[in-house]
């Protein structure tokens, strides 16, 4: 493991997607045709969208996960590469389609996304077995939930000790429940995936619940009203996120697990998480997935204008 936080190793096994995007000026009731406005394909997928954006940082970030054999999945792998993370393990699922998600951004720049896993479901235990060596000498693990739980569970459970830090981003919600939560060092759910994990519509009792069955630390995140952070023996912390104008709230998640992942290695989670709602802040301003992630030199300049009229992390 290397020990400086400014180039820590990162290890994303996740999704890639080729996404459609779509404008709405409201979301469409069932059966209802709403008039969309402007389309367009971004290369996203939770997985490639927090690599690119912990790469993006400064991290040096390898992805593990599958394209189909399609022009998409040729293009998803120009991006990401071109985003500098290393794409040598993403391998090329033979007579399937590449991950595709259907989203629609409202006037107000929140999504709705419709996915269809497409290679993202052959991302197994054998390819997984097949990895594990170089995924466990990673500084960090980052996951979500977009490859089969089946997989995740894998991983978890056959990570050799001294194990990376692991991050698990549970998006979209799934029953947690048979999975080895010890080996979740962090968990970063949204208040709706929350209530959804944890059986139990009161935040603060859904996150002890989670501590409670082995993950080390929870932190909720909560758009513009920044994260919260829980963890045995102390009352909740909430942390404020800056005030931005969104006009697209997807992958703000993204940028901001990507964010912490980058950030933590040397610093407290209390020093990483108001870095990481900056980066996910920052992702809202800008239309798509991994276009809107920023770079070390656009998360730099933001903070410092935030310092400038308040208290912000210094990087
Ligand atoms: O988190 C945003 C991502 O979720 C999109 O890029 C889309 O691919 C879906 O997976």
């Amino acid at each position: 493991m290397s020990t400086g936080h400014d180039r820590p190793s990162i290890a994303v096994v996740g999704s890639v997607n080729m996404d459609l995007v779509v404008e709405v000026p409201r979301m469409p009731t069932p059966g209802e045709t709403v008039q969309g406005l402007d389309v367009a394909f971004h290369p996203g997928g939770k997985g490639a969208n927090q690599a690119v954006a912990a790469a993006r940082l400064g991290a040096d970030v390898s992805l593990y996960g599958k394209v189909g054999d399609d022009p998409f999945g040729v293009r998803l792998l120009d991006a990401i590469r071109g985003s500098g993370v290393d794409a040598g393990h993403v391998e090329i699922e033979d007579g399937t389609a590449s991950g595709l998600a259907s989203i629609w951004v409202d006037a107000a720049g929140e999504n709705a996304i419709v996915l269809a896993a497409g290679a993202n479901g052959s991302v197994d235990t054998k390819y997984v077995e097949r990895h594990l060596d170089r995924i466990s000498e990673a500084d960090v693990l980052l996951l979500q939930l977009e490859i089969p739980l089946e997989t995740v569970d894998f991983l978890l459970r056959e990570l050799p000790a001294p194990r990376p830090l692991v991050i698990l981003d549970p998006a979209p919600a799934q029953d947690l429940s048979s999975l080895p939560l010890l080996k979740i060092d962090i968990l970063t759910p949204n208040a709706h995936e929350l209530t959804i994990i944890a059986r139990s519509r009161e935040a603060g009792t859904a996150a002890q619940h989670l501590l409670d069955s082995g993950v080390t630390d929870v932190v909720v995140t909560l758009g513009a009203d920044g994260a919260e952070w829980h963890t045995s023996g102390r009352s909740p912390r909430r942390f404020p996120a800056p005030h931005v104008d969104a006009i697209d709230t997807t992958a703000a998640g993204d940028a901001f697990n990507g964010a912490l992942a980058w950030a933590l290695p040397g610093r407290s989670l209390e020093e990483a998480i108001p870095v990481a709602i900056a980066a996910g802040a920052l992702a809202t301003t800008i239309r798509g997935a991994q276009p809107s992630l920023p770079t070390r030199e656009g998360l730099d300049a933001f903070l410092r204008e935030e310092r400038a009229g308040r208290d912000a992390p210094e990087l």
